[in-house]
Formats: structure tokens, sequence, C-alpha cells
């Protein structure tokens, strides 16, 4: 039997880790169901305070919880877990530290601090990617709130869940997620609520005379797929859609520029604005949010061989623009130009595309946030006010004139696919994708920063693959909804 978490309402995404993984990993729990519930800091007379359901459970309880915290120590900080066992009913109950109440928005870290976020805080927090292994997985904590709750908890759950399907989609090992089982994946989940997914293969490409694409695909035997999935949540099927459009190298080599060995294996994830784009379907379409929402994923692996894109050869993409590639490494812009060039083409609410795009903005921003480049301040506030929600954060960068010069300015073709430098790696690699957007609103998110997750910086999701910043996307959405 699985293990059971009851959890009541506290505020904060990091708390339901902590305590979770107290009950998740325990093997001496007889009982399987333990209880976490939220404290906030000490009020003017130096006492701390349960929310009210943490109230309700200690009366229930003849105050046994309220005396156990006093006399177990200092002050629970905020962040903080301590557990308690042999409190009647739960084998253990966890008490989370949450800070000073009433928190609000904290203008110096960008985050909304006085939010309720339990239920995507614990179904993140205890989830970890479970690979193919012959000895059947332990089941993860089932997780409930501990009191009837509206639809609060069940949209933080949605959330939650459309976080995990996409760390599940990158982490999975790229043997076992190729473009095609990545596009059936898509197709068996998003068709289950209702979003039309359709698949198109290397043929269509061609047609579509999508050269730049193809040029990448080139030295896979896997044969490249491309995804377009329509979401009608408006009243209107006709009112013009957000588009989404995911970066979905399922394994990047690097191509013949080839990468060093050293963690190659990371780039399994380098299909994770992909999984996002899927993953934020879901969930918009789980949640009902009433807008209309197309995802364009192309899929495929960078690989070196004897077919593959050699540097310095020159190709042509869809709009027209002859490309010279320099660095069959800048794969990601290549496979994207096509995407948002066809995005372009038909009537659209805004771009917003998600990449796994270049390492140098985990130098700029660590694992703090996604970059966003973007030409409508519009949007990126939109964007941003949705991350200081979530606490899945987005930081602006720009997309001058400057850059544009650095990847147009050679003799040989319209662009070249690396910029000449020195430095400002992510913001050549937007000006690149800017060449291909037309007169669109757009938005670009460099979500290599936020890729994975060493286990410690953000401390409700374990090392892995992080399925970052699919909830800020998923609020962004619901903002364009209508909903504050
Ligand atoms: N997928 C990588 C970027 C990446 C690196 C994402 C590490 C996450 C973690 C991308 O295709 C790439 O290789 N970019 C190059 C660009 C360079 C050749 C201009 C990079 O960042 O080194
Ligand atoms: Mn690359
Ligand atoms: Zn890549």
């Amino acid at each position: 039997m699985a293990q059971k978490l009851l959890i009541l309402r506290s505020s904060a995404r990091a708390f339901g880790v902590t305590s979770a993984r107290s009950f998740g990993t325990s093997t001496q729990l007889k009982q399987k169901s333990g209880l976490v519930l939220g404290l906030y800091a000490e009020d003017e007379s130096g006492q701390s305070i349960l929310t009210p359901a943490g109230k309700r459970f200690d009366q229930s309880v003849d105050g046994q919880l309220s005396k156990l915290i006093q006399s177990s120590g200092p002050v629970l900080k905020k962040g903080k877990t301590r557990v308690f066992f042999g409190l009647p009913g739960y084998s253990a109950v966890a008490v989370a530290g949450l800070g000073k109440k009433g928190l609000g928005y904290n203008d110096q870290e960008n985050i909304n601090e006085g939010l309720e976020a339990a239920a995507e805080g614990a179904n993140l927090g205890v989830w970890k990617y479970q690979g193919p292994k012959s000895k059947k997985a332990k089941p993860l904590p089932v997780i409930e709130p501990f009191e009837k709750s509206g639809t609060n908890w069940s949209n933080g759950v949605a959330k939650a869940d459309a976080q995990n399907f996409a760390r599940r989609l990158m982490d999975t090992p790229a043997n076992l997620m190729t473009p095609t089982i990545f596009a059936q994946e898509a197709a068996s989940v998003l068709s289950k609520v209702n979003v039309e997914v359709e698949i198109h293969d290397q043929k269509w490409a061609e047609e579509k005379k999508m050269g730049s694409f193809l040029s990448v695909t080139r030295g896979s035997d896997e044969p490249p797929r491309f995804l377009e999935m329509s979401y009608f949540g408006a009243s209107n099927s006709l009112s013009k859609p957000v588009v989404l459009v995911g970066k979905g190298v399922t394994f990047d080599t690097g191509g013949i520029s080839l990468k060093p060995p050293g963690k190659m294996d990371e780039m399994r994830a380098d299909m994770g604005g992909a999984a996002c784009v899927v993953a934020t379907l879901k969930a918009a379409a789980t949640l009902k949010i009433p807008i209309n929402i197309k995802g364009l994923v192309p899929l495929c692996e960078n690989m070196p061989s004897g077919r593959a894109t050699k540097p310095g050869d020159v190709v042509t993409a869809m709009n027209g623009k002859t490309i010279q590639i320099d660095n069959t490494d800048a794969e990601g812009r290549l496979i994207l130009a096509d995407a948002l060039w066809y995005a372009a083409q038909s009537p659209n609410r805004v771009i917003v595309d998600m990449a796994t795009l270049t390492g140098a903005m985990t130098v700029c921003l660590g694992q703090a946030a996604a970059g966003v480049f973007s030409n409508s301040n519009e949007m990126w506030e939109e964007l941003q006010k949705a991350s200081c929600q979530t606490g899945d954060r987005v930081w602006r960068f720009p997309l001058w004139n400057f850059y544009t010069k650095q990847i147009s300015e050679i003799p040989g073709a319209d662009l070249n696919n690396i910029g000449k430098g020195p430095g400002g790696g992510s913001c050549t690699a937007a000006a690149f994708l800017k060449e291909f957007v037309g007169d669109s609103v757009w938005m670009h998110l460099d979500i290599a920063s936020v890729m994975s997750s060493s286990g410690s910086e953000v401390p409700y999701i374990s090392k892995g693959m992080a399925g970052r910043p699919v909830r800020t996307l998923i609020q962004f959405l619901a903002q364009l909804g209508g909903s504050k």
C-alpha cells in the first residue's frame, strides 16, 4: 500500500518537501499515515501560531501538539521542520515553519511570500523520477488535504502534476524518449484531456522547406517529428491562440562539433522546452483555461555521422534566409527558426518559445531563474507577475541590435548560427531567433539554467530534471484568460 500523507494547508511550497521526506524515507513507521501542518513564526508574545486547521488538530488531541512544539526547542525557522511521534491518529506529525504571518510581495526577491501553495509544494516534493528497474519501484506517497478544500487544492495539484510530467519526460533516457516515442507519449496524454495532436513526419517538414530544422536531424538514424497541438478553451474557437513553441532535441551530442563527454548524459533533457509545452497544454486543458493555445514542437536528435551537417555548411530556412552553420552544437536555434516562422504564418496572440538553448544562461543566473527575451513589455510584465506568484522566477535580458549584428554581419550567408562574441551567448542566440518571428508579439524563454535541479538550490525539487518553469507558464496563461 502506498504511504499516505495528509497535508494541512500551509503557506509555502518549500515545506511539502522537507516534511514529506521524513515520511517518505522512514522505515520504522508501522502505520502508514502522516500529517504535515504549518506553524507561523512567533507573535509579539514570542509564541508560534498554528494555522487554523493546525489549531483544530491540536484541540482534537487536547493541546498535546502545541505543548510538544513548545518543549521541543527553539522557535521553528521558516522552511525548517520538526517531526513528532506518538500523537493519536498518525504515525508521525510534522510541523513546518512558515515564517511570519501576513507576508506579501517581496520586491527585492521578486516573489510573493504570502501565498498558499501546499498542494504544489507537497506534490512536487514527494515526486522523484523512477526509471525502468527490474524490481518494482516503491509507490510514491499519496497526498490528501487534511480538511476538505475548494478548487485551490485541486488547481495546485494540477500544476504540480504537470511539472512532474515534464520532469519525467526530461529525465527519461534518450533511447527511451526518441522523437517518435515523445510524440506518441504527448498524443496519448493530451488526447485524454481533449487536446488535438497532429504528428508530422520528415516528408511534411521537407514539403514545408524547413531546411534549418532538417539540417539538425540529418546526422541521426532516428526519424524527426513535428508536433502540432491545439487546445480550444475560448468560447470562440477562432479567437487568436497563444502559440507555445518548444525545443525538442531528444539528445544533443553537439553533432560534428561534438560536446565533451563529461555530463553529456544530461543532454537527454534537451527536449525540456518541448516537455514544458506538452505539460503546460495538459494543465491548461485540465484547468479549462478559457483561451485557445497551440503547441508546436520540432523533435529530433543532434548526432554526428557521415551524413551530419558539417561546420561551415550553409542551409536555407523555411523563410528563405540562408544560415551558415559554424557550430553544429548551436542546433536549438536552428530547429526553432523554422518552428517560429511556421508559427508566425498563422494569426496568433503571442508566440512563446521555450528552449534549453545556451549553457551561458547558467553562467548568468545559476539555477535561480529562466532568462526571458521579448519584443513586448506587456507580455514580459505578465510573465514576471506570474513568476512572482509561482516562485519559479524569470529575469529579462536584452534583444538589442548589437547582438543581431553579431549573427548577421558575415560574408557567406544571411545569418551565422553562432555569435562573433566575445560573450553574450544567450543574447546572440535570442537575436538569431528574432529573425524568424516576423511581426508577431514574441517571448523567448531560455530555460537551460533551470533544466536540472541539484537537489539543494530549490528545496521542493529533488535532484534531477526540474520541469521548470511549467507552473509559471500555466499561471501566465491563466492570467491571459482573465484570472488575477
Ligand atoms: N543544449 C545546449 C545548451 C545547454 C547546455 C543546455 C547545458 C543545458 C545545459 C545547446 O544546444 C548548446 O549546445 N549550446 C551551445 C551554444 C554554443 C555552441 C554557441 C552552448 O551553450 O555551449
Ligand atoms: Mn547543442
Ligand atoms: Zn541543445
